[in-house]
């Protein structure tokens, strides 16, 4: 009797001991209508991803609205246990960028923002970075970068021995293919402050790059909106409200046949980074004054013979990030 309950018992705990343990995450984010879909896929993934911290920065809209977007998506996720921290209010150089005309003058498209209940945490984003990072255990830490880079620049120029507490961080950024979408050569977040992003990949800390050559692959459809509207709650039917009205910029823009969701995407990416391909290889980042301004240079071919800094993300699967997106937001009210 003993013998085959004390077998189940060791499988048992060898099957717990299989399970990967869930990445420690901060997540650093302007949000954005894509932010905010980006943000109910993360807190809807608590058994892969363990939310440390939100981490607002002016970007798409300013830092008030950033960050007030961050609690409504916290608030609308049910996840008020996640403290979500103010962070910079411009970029570290450059004259200040927003982008209104892409999410709207709130920061959001196709809904109706309100006052979240719940307040900011005390403190500021930088502090709080320097302050966890500081005491992290080496390499423990990932970042999940969804706008300017202000803030962990601004920790890292405060206390550069923080870097070492990162694992890795995954940016939404950069555009080298097909070029930008802020100007022909750069992508928003990059030109938004090229100062911080230079910053941090100095820094020498692991950084993954996902850019417009992979997030404009993976487009909406009215297949993939009716299967998000198909899961048929708050989480769903605000994603889809979002999505229909921040789609059409882009649709508009480029005679897309759907829009992209790009800071989703590095959250699949942690989720599911089979869904994704790419190589490693040096990448630089274009910061004087002039028409080349905030862009990536990629050097995807190796012909600068320089060892890779960064991993540059080239390809994912579209609908494995829909079918991740929807089953993921059945998990919420
Ligand atoms: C990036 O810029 C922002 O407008 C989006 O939220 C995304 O992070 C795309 O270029
Ligand atoms: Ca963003």
């Amino acid at each position: 009797m003993l013998k085959p309950l004390l077998q189940g018992i060791a499988l048992m705990a060898a099957a717990t001991t299989l399970q990967a343990a869930p990445i420690d995450l901060i997540i650093d984010t302007d949000p954005g209508a894509d932010d905010v879909v980006a943000l109910f896929l993360a807190m809807a993934s608590p058994d892969e991803l363990n939310i440390r911290a939100i981490t607002t920065v002016a970007g798409n809209v300013r830092l008030e609205k950033t960050s007030r977007n961050a609690r409504l998506a916290r608030e609308w996720a049910g996840r008020e246990d996640i403290p979500v921290y103010a962070g910079a209010a411009r970029p570290l150089v450059r004259k200040p960028i927003y982008a209104a005309d892409v999410h709207g003058e709130e920061g959001l498209t196709g809904i109706q923002v309100h006052e979240p209940k719940a307040p900011l945490a005390q403190g500021n984003a930088v502090q709080y970075l320097v302050d966890t990072l500081g005491a992290a255990k080496p390499h423990s830490i990932t970042i999940a970068m969804l706008g300017p880079q202000t803030n962990l620049a601004l920790a890292l120029i405060q206390r550069p021995d923080i870097a070492k507490g990162i694992k890795q961080v995954v940016v939404m950024g950069g555009a080298h293919f097909n070029g930008g979408n802020i100007t022909p050569a750069a992508e928003f977040n990059l030109y938004a402050d090229p100062h911080a992003a230079e910053v941090v990949l100095a820094s020498g800390v692991q950084l993954t790059y996902l850019p417009l050559d992979v997030t404009h692959k993976m487009l909406t459809s009215d297949a993939r909106l009716k299967q998000l509207a198909a899961v048929n709650n708050q989480a769903s039917k605000l994603v889809v409200d979002i999505l229909n009205v921040y789609i059409t910029h882009d649709m508009d823009l480029y005679g897309m046949p759907g829009g992209p969701v790009h800071d989703a995407s590095v959250i699949a990416y942690l989720l599911k980074p089979e869904l994704f391909s790419g190589r490693r290889i040096h990448m630089s980042i274009d910061s004087r004054e002039g028409p080349g301004f905030g862009q990536t240079i990629a050097d995807w071919y190796g012909v600068l013979k320089q060892p890779a800094n960064v991993m540059w993300v080239e390809e994912g699967d579209a609908q494995g990030l829909f079918d991740l997106l929807s089953a993921r937001l059945a998990r919420l009210e």
